[in-house]
């Protein structure tokens, strides 16, 4: 360690930057060229029980049939439906990947 670099992590703590926890994302396992390509904002409409699509990571999930089943609820779903982007909730909840195997059902398209 030089004198220079020894001073500098004695006045900096000599720890390194705290890292932003990096998370996975999720994509799909089947071939997302052959599924629909669409705006976020196309979504608009789709906040409710008749239609409720979420996008995480990128990837549309029509989650309609799927509402009165969540171990969440259906309201934290309706929430972040529509064109907006649900990642950030979907991943804080900790979700198993019994979870993400499941939402594989649920594909039906990917953001632009
Ligand atoms: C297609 C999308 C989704 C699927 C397939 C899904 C599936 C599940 C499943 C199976 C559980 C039970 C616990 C587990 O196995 O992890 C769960 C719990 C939960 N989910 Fe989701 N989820 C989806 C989207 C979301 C989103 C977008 C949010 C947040 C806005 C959310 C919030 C929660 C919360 C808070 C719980 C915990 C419930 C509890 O333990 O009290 N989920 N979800």
């Amino acid at each position: 360690m030089s004198f220079f670099s020894s001073i500098t992590s004695y006045f900096t703590g000599g720890g390194e930057e705290p890292q932003k926890k990096e998370r996975k994302k999720i994509i799909p396992l089947i071939d997302a060229d052959k599924i629909n390509i669409v705006a976020l904002d196309d979504l608009k409409s789709r906040n409710n029980n008749e239609s409720c699509y979420i996008c995480i990571d990128g990837y549309i999930y029509d989650v309609t049939k799927f509402l009165n089943e969540h171990p969440g609820g259906e309201d934290i779903l309706l929430d972040v439906s529509g064109a907006q982007d649900a990642s950030e909730a979907f991943h804080d909840s900790g979700h198993s990947d019994e979870a993400i195997k499941q939402m594989e059902a649920y594909l039906v398209g990917r953001i632009q």
